[in-house]
């Protein structure tokens, strides 16, 4: 019988903040995060997404954390043993089990996105930007979509990128990624938003990202916000929770927490810097949902002064920040499997990264044979997975580990957590656990629903 293994952890503190901020930064800031400011209004909708973040996210995920590092292990087994050790019911396992299912589901399309991507890079290489009207461009894109065998082929590979990680575990894997994935992310970002500086329209693009238009903002637009805060933070779903069960205790989780979240924010707002000013300077459309950085960014960068090299690096960021957040999707899955039945890493890589790859079928075909098929309250099941997942699982998710960290677990547990956190900044998390976020999620359900 083999001798029970020791678990992995990250090298140092900072390697947790490396990965938790890999996994944060994602197709949600430099994909997503745009193109919902822009069909929500800009402004006004940036501004809820703050304060999102701030009261309800940040919270949040210093309770993760907590949880994770408290359980040192997988999120089904770390919840089953908190609640056991707080005596309370079995069934605050679900919150892992949940993660599992949300991690599976967000990565099936989240990989086919991210798919689109590497095509983008290989064809912005070769010069297809260049000198192309933006009827050829948006041809491009819909000629991809269109396409399911391409698709499945680009979605095929992302996944043997992220499953070939994950299969190398802790060190050799995640951490060894986000080392060489990161610093390559904030160089590119940053030569973007210099270039967008000199080629594109500054102005135009920070008055869109920061004057607000509350008129433009509904209870959806809200919804929508909260889903974006939680989906950006990687929260609710145990990514954030396993990552802290890599941690070793004796690190500060108030002081990491603020700046994952701090660096997240940043960049996503950076992207949106990087990418308005560049649309708006060739006074192009900035609502044009999930296809905005795939046609309109393209769009402008075939007309622009080194639009080809640019053009290529901002695809390349956006791979590089979709593969650093999919090894983190698929790591819940991978440790529970491993954990629990005692199989190997690369086992437990392999078959989670195979169901992931059935499950994302559904959204290869959403944008081909089955696009016009709308079984889901008129979304097709590509829309249907993307506001199931971030915008009901993981506020449900988020919301579960508020309750349980503020009202269930034993409190000098929890406390313990926090060894030389000040008494007031202690306070202050626990009440916006307690109260502050419960009441914001269920009062923006509430509302989005019946509203
Ligand atoms: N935070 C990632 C992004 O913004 C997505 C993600 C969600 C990753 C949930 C892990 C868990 O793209």
């Amino acid at each position: 019988m083999a001798i029970e293994q020791q678990r992995e952890h990250w090298s140092s503190r900072w390697a947790f903040v490396l990965a938790a901020t890999g996994s944060a930064v994602g197709l949600g800031n430099i994909w997503k995060f745009p193109y919902i400011a822009g069909e929500n209004g800009g402004g006004a909708f940036v501004l809820v997404y703050l304060l999102c973040i701030a009261a309800i996210g940040v919270p949040i995920m210093a309770a993760e954390i907590l949880l994770g590092r408290r359980g040192q292990n997988n999120p089904v087994a770390t919840m089953q043993g908190l609640a056991r050790e707080a005596g309370a019911a079995r069934a605050w396992s679900l919150i892992g089990w949940f993660g599992v299912l949300a991690g599976f589901l967000i990565l099936s399309y989240y990989s086919v996105i991210a798919g689109w991507t590497l095509a983008y890079v290989v064809r912005g290489a070769g010069g297809a930007f260049q000198q192309a009207d933006s009827t050829e461009i948006s041809r491009l894109f819909a000629d991809l979509v269109a396409d399911p065998e391409r698709l499945l082929a680009w979605h095929t590979l992302f996944m043997a990128l992220t499953t070939v990680v994950v299969a190398r575990g802790v060190s050799a894997g995640l951490e060894r990624a986000v080392r060489l994935l990161l610093p390559g992310m904030l160089g590119i970002l940053l030569l973007l938003v210099g270039y967008a500086w000199v080629e594109g329209d500054v102005g135009a693009g920070l008055r869109f990202l920061f004057t607000p238009d509350f008129s433009a903002l509904s209870w959806d637009s809200v919804l929508i916000a909260l889903g974006h805060a939680f989906f950006t933070l990687s929260l609710g779903m145990g990514s954030i929770m396993v990552y802290g069960s890599y941690m070793r205790r004796g690190s500060s989780i108030a002081s990491t927490t603020l700046m994952v979240a701090a660096a997240d924010t940043v960049i996503a707002l950076l992207a949106g810097l990087a990418i308005f000013p560049i649309v708006f300077a060739q006074g192009l459309e900035v609502g044009s949902g999930p296809g905005l950085v795939f046609e309109t960014l393209p769009n402008a960068f075939g007309h622009m002064p080194g639009g080809r090299f640019f053009g290529t690096l901002f695809f390349l960021l956006l791979l590089f920040a979709a593969w650093s957040s999919s090894i983190s999707l698929i790591e819940p899955a991978v440790a529970w499997m491993s954990e629990r039945f005692r199989i190997t890493r690369p086992m437990a890589a392999g078959l989670s990264g195979a169901v992931t790859w059935v499950l994302g079928l559904a959204t290869v075909l959403s944008f081909n044979l089955w696009a016009e098929k709308k079984p889901f309250w008129g979304m097709n099941p590509f829309e249907f997975v993307d506001y199931l997942t971030a915008n009901l699982m993981l506020p449900l998710g988020g919301l579960a580990i508020a309750l349980f960290v503020g009202w269930r677990m034993g409190s000098a547990e929890r406390r313990e957590e926090f060894d030389a956190l000040h008494p007031v900044a202690y306070n202050a998390w626990l009440w916006g656990l307690r109260v502050v976020a419960p009441t914001a999620v269920l009062v923006v359900f509430y509302n989005a629903v019946f509203g």
